[in-house]
């Protein structure tokens, strides 16, 4: 029997395992942060899991004076430092025989003959059968030489029956025109259906739940409109400062680096109508109607609110403000913090704020969704009886402590009739025996596999674009932000901007 015919064959084969076909990947800018704690690390924990092919290979190019060993040594050190899972020698002798370094910088012609010949050499002696990932974890500014190289050396094109594919990091731009240019540039030499880009919170697997949470159950839909829910709150708080990226931070701010990617594709997920499937492209359907749908509030100067933290205590040691960070401009306006008020015009949502925040050197690392419901429309208690009674949440814990808490009031044991908010708490670590995958993880494993689901599409970032520029743009025309002590939770005007309209952030 085929397996069409049998569904129940089926179901075992969605089952089994995810593994990439035979493959390489080359990562431009892999002396960088990113590329050390993250990638690398990533792609050892594919392996390690058996999802990549035996001959996978990776290529690294930089300018460093390096041996393919040097390079292979580099991976070793940060695959020891920041992996998720055990280090096994067999695994890591496997992978590393695969490795390459191709010295260069981004405008040398040699260079790129070079990766040309070194992928034509991996093709033959480790079955890579062509499949090539360009990962560009490099500055926007040198896109359009690492793709124009690309082309020049017949690398962009796939020989036949062979893929190529380009992986883009942010920052995607840092406003609608430039992410345009960008798309322009990129699409100039690749295909739609060739470019993926990343934005590494649709990988982590709480993220991805924001859908099984809605779409796989029937109790929650029915009450995920503005007839019960009162207003959203997405927060993104950070406790670190901005380490060594004075580079890239300074002058881009938190709202650029992570609100119009992380915090609006968290905004989507939330609030888009279902998708017709889980495919790339009927998600992105809806995912741009509802950014589409996004309003700006009226009175940016009210309903929107920047910061930069000056110096103050945190994990009990005394922090630096962020314009005496090295590299930052002592007169810096960049900010640290935004939060804003944003609405959406569709019949779901008509009226129902939706309020982002983030922030670094916050009071701690977390990242949620809270949805909170209006409360019950009469009350048959005594006012005293629900003086401790808040309103219902449902929050989505994206990160750290991974889970769904739900907020009701319950009676407290006693003769009086006391009620009072408690908690029902799902934890993944409690539910689950196995830890969850990085993001990095998941999302290089789909590249490899030709999987976009999980990758924004430059309409998405278009539009995300728009909704941030006015913003920006005030922000530039009026004054600076407001400073606020490392270790506390954002400026008071964030505070104010809540109460205005009778309501609190959460202090998770
Ligand atoms: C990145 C931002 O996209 O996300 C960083 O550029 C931020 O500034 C980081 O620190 C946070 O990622 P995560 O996965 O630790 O929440």
């Amino acid at each position: 029997m085929n397996s069409a015919a049998n569904p129940l064959r089926d179901a075992e084969d969605r089952r089994l395992p995810r593994i990439a076909g035979p493959s390489g990947l080359v990562i431009f800018g892999v002396t960088g942060d990113l590329s050390r704690k993250k990638l690398m690390p990533a792609i050892y924990d594919l392996a390690n899991r058996g999802l990549l092919p035996p001959g996978f290979s990776l290529v690294g190019f930089a300018r460093r004076d390096w041996e393919n060993e040097d390079f292979a040594q580099v991976v070793h050190d940060a695959v020891r430092e920041h992996a998720r899972t055990e280090f096994r020698e067999e695994v890591w002798r496997q992978l590393s025989e695969g490795m390459r370094f191709v010295p260069g910088v981004f405008d040398d012609d040699d260079a790129f003959e070079n990766l040309r010949a070194t992928i034509e050499d991996l093709n033959k002696c480790r079955g890579t059968g062509g499949n090539y990932a360009f990962y560009l974890s490099i500055p926007p500014k040198f896109f359009p030489t690492v793709v124009s190289q690309l082309k020049r050396h017949g690398l962009s094109d796939a020989p036949e029956g062979s893929w190529r594919r380009a992986i883009i990091e942010k920052p995607f731009g840092h406003d609608l025109t430039s992410a345009r240019e960008l798309n322009a540039v990129v699409h100039e030499v690749f295909q739609p259906d060739q470019v993926f880009r990343i934005d590494h919170y649709l990988g982590k697997e709480t993220v991805q739940n924001i859908l099984a949470l809605r779409f796989a159950n029937t109790m929650f839909e029915p009450l995920w409109n503005r007839g019960y829910v009162d207003h959203v709150q997405i927060t993104m708080a950070e406790d670190i400062g901005i380490g060594g990226r004075a580079g890239y931070y300074d002058g881009i701010g938190s709202a650029r680096d992570v609100i119009q990617n992380h915090l609006l594709q968290l905004l989507a997920l939330t609030a888009m109508e279902e998708p017709s499937s889980f495919d790339a492209r009927a998600l992105l359907t809806e995912k741009l109607k509802v950014l589409n749908s996004v309003r700006l509030p009226a009175d940016l100067g009210l309903h929107t609110v920047r910061g930069q933290y000056a110096a103050g205590w945190q994990g009990g040691r005394k922090v630096l403000g962020y314009t005496e960070e090295e590299g930052i401009d002592p007169h810096s306006r960049t900010d640290t913090y935004a939060a804003m008020r944003l609405g959406i015009d569709n019949r779901r949502w008509a009226g129902v704020p939706f309020y982002l925040r983030t922030g670094k050197r916050l009071g701690r690392r977390v990242t949620e969704i809270a949805v909170v419901f209006q409360r019950a429309p009469h009350s048959p208690f005594d006012t005293t009886d629900t003086q401790e009674l808040g309103q219902n949440a449902l929050v989505i814990r994206v990160q750290p402590d991974e889970g769904i808490t739900i907020r009701f009031g319950s009676k407290v044991p006693g003769t009086q009739m006391e009620i009072r908010d408690v908690t029902m708490d799902f934890a993944y670590g409690e539910s689950f025996t196995e830890s969850s995958p990085e993001a990095y993880e998941r999302l290089i494993l789909d590249v490899l596999l030709g999987d976009a689901n999980l990758f924004p599409r430059p309409q998405e970032v278009e539009r995300s674009w728009e909704i941030l520029d006015p913003i920006e743009e005030y922000w530039d025309a009026h004054g600076t932000p407001e400073p606020y002590a490392a270790g506390t939770w954002g400026p008071a005007a964030a505070d104010e901007m809540l109460a205005r309209d009778g309501r609190s952030w959460r202090r998770p």
